[in-house]
């Protein structure tokens, strides 16, 4: 029976479109899904829109619509991704659907019955863009920041359902010890636990000023705070409350994926509420790190929000994927420029990756009339290329399941460069040469059955890429039909089989 693997990207708020930081993550999950599916998980991949709350009803009104109006025109452009960057999500979420308003409205009762809910008076500050509460230690740091770069901040009075938050100190601390996993990079669980171990506030979870929400049970002047609604998208999307089937099989979650910034209401509020309301725990909560744009941060008033829809115009959605989990270790911030990304294709995608495809497929055309070669025995060099392959899988895989994506491509990597010495020592043009056919043969098997391989690997990463190799060495089942462990079957590219060399796979570009 094959194992239940669930993996969720943060819900988008609609009042802006999405930018290279969205298709980041969901670029990220993608190619966790596919890699689960290539071990042969059953995989179910979640994402969608977050489109309640202050933020959305604020951001319509500015712009002369009804929030619905504002969500149904902004999240076609999220949906749209999918497509531009095949993206395999088996469902995206709108958190005004009727489901989940049911489900939000189920949750929040549990919570109240487990005694966690009372309602006071909330007096504080408000950050309207981060939909969050601010405490005044958090004020005094805002207050630091330049005033152009600084979020706007609003004072608020108003009577509010409060969650009891302080209640889940201990116990959440408890977990974190118990569960190291559950927050990754390592380093991330220490600042969490820390901030917890500095005592925690109940939370206020509903509001009066505005009616953009999901009602209060049982109190219709009181909106759902949007962050107790939003994070509620992860078990609604797996059948929460009424598919038990469903959410049986795929709850609670292996990882959500979420950006640096919003690593506190996954670590902390979410696991209480769900504490709270007597549900497991999500297994794992990995938050990845920030994009900067030549440079600097990405905003709307430098106007240098990078569009990915011209990203892919201009490379193409694959070489988009492999730059964005190649460029920086998945946990650190990075840097998205231009030249960064075309040092990246001339040098690892068209030299390495494609340049060994083109001369091993040319030379097949060429001396063997297109036709995968039958081998020979192996010798010594040939072993060596088959048993790297075996150990650079091993590698693969851990550092795959670790979400360590550059540390699998930079082993992947390493392969294809030895692979290339192996050619370049082979010198099949001078076996071609001496017509020692046999030889020529053995080495230009050999070299097919390591291309196999890495197309199987790269698969998550550049599928359309991948696609395309699995077609041009002549493969007749398509690629999304092999697993893992057929990379340990040396000799899944046959002979016999018909290649095609075909044009450059990854054109050089010049840096301006
Ligand atoms: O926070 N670099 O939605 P959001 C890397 N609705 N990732 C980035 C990024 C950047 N510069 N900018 C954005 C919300 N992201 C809530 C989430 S979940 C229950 C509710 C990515 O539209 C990153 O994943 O502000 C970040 O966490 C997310 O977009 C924030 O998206
Ligand atoms: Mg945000």
């Amino acid at each position: 029976m094959s194992k239940s693997f669930y993996v969720t990207t943060p819900i988008y708020y609609v009042n802006d479109v999405p930018h290279i930081g969205h298709a980041y993550t969901t670029i990220a999950a993608d190619v966790i899904a596919r890699f689960k599916r290539l071990q042969g998980n059953n995989v179910f991949f979640l994402t969608g829109t977050d489109e309640h709350g202050q933020k959305i009803e604020t951001t319509a009104e500015a712009n002369g619509m009804t929030p619905i109006e504002l969500a149904d025109k902004v999240v076609t452009r999220f949906q749209d991704l999918s497509g531009l960057l095949n993206i395999t999500n088996n469902d995206f979420i709108r958190t005004t659907e009727e489901r989940h308003k049911i489900s939000v409205a189920e949750i929040f009762r549990r919570v109240e019955e487990a005694g966690d809910i009372y309602l006071s008076e909330y007096e504080g500050w408000y950050d309207v863009r981060n939909e969050a509460f601010i405490t005044e230690t958090q004020l005094e740091e805002i207050m630091t920041i330049p005033e152009d770069k600084r979020p706007i901040i609003e004072k608020v009075k108003e009577e509010s359902y409060f969650f009891r938050l302080s209640k889940y100190q201990e116990p959440l601390l408890e977990h974190y010890k118990k569960h190291p996993e559950f927050v990754q990079p390592g380093y991330r669980l220490n600042e969490v636990a820390r901030f917890v171990e500095g005592g925690l506030r109940d939370l206020s979870i509903s509001r009066t000023t505005f009616t953009w929400g999901i009602p209060v049970p049982g109190n219709s002047d009181h909106v759902i705070y949007v962050w107790f609604d939003a994070l509620t998208n992860y078990i609604t999307g797996v059948g929460f409350p009424d598919n038990e089937e469903m959410f049986k099989e795929n709850w609670p979650a292996d990882v959500h994926l979420v950006g640096k910034d919003i690593l506190r209401f996954h670590a902390v509020y979410w696991p209480a509420f769900l504490m709270s309301a007597g549900i497991e725990l999500p297994k794992t909560v990995f938050a990845h790190g920030w994009w900067t744009v030549e440079g600097e941060k990405m905003s709307k008033s430098i106007g240098n929000v990078v569009d990915p829809y011209q990203v892919v115009e201009e490379f193409g959605a694959d070489v988009f994927r492999y730059f964005l989990l190649r460029e920086i270790p998945f946990g650190q911030d990075g840097d998205f420029s231009k030249s960064a990304i075309i040092a990246r294709v001339n040098g690892e995608l068209a030299n390495g990756l494609g340049n060994l495809v083109s001369r091993t497929l040319g030379m097949i055309e060429k001396y063997f009339d297109g036709k995968v070669p039958v081998a020979g025995d192996l010798n010594s060099d040939d072993a060596n290329v088959r048993d790297k392959a075996f150990t650079m899988v091993d590698i693969f895989e851990r550092e795959m399941d670790e979400i360590a994506f550059h540390k699998a491509l930079v082993a992947l990597w390493d392969y294809i460069a030895d692979v290339n010495k192996y050619v370049d020592e082979s010198a099949p043009w001078t076996l071609a040469k001496e017509e020692n056919q046999e030889r020529l043969g053995t080495v230009l098997w050999t070299i097919v059955q390591a291309i196999g391989v890495v197309t199987i690997l790269i698969y998550p990463f550049m599928p359309e890429s991948a696609e395309k190799i699995w077609e041009r060495l002549g493969s007749q089942d398509p690629i999304n039909s092999k697993i893992l462990s057929d990379t340990k079957d040396w000799g899944i590219i046959q002979s016999g089989q018909t290649v095609e060399k075909g044009q450059s796979l990854f054109p050089r570009f010049e840096d301006s």
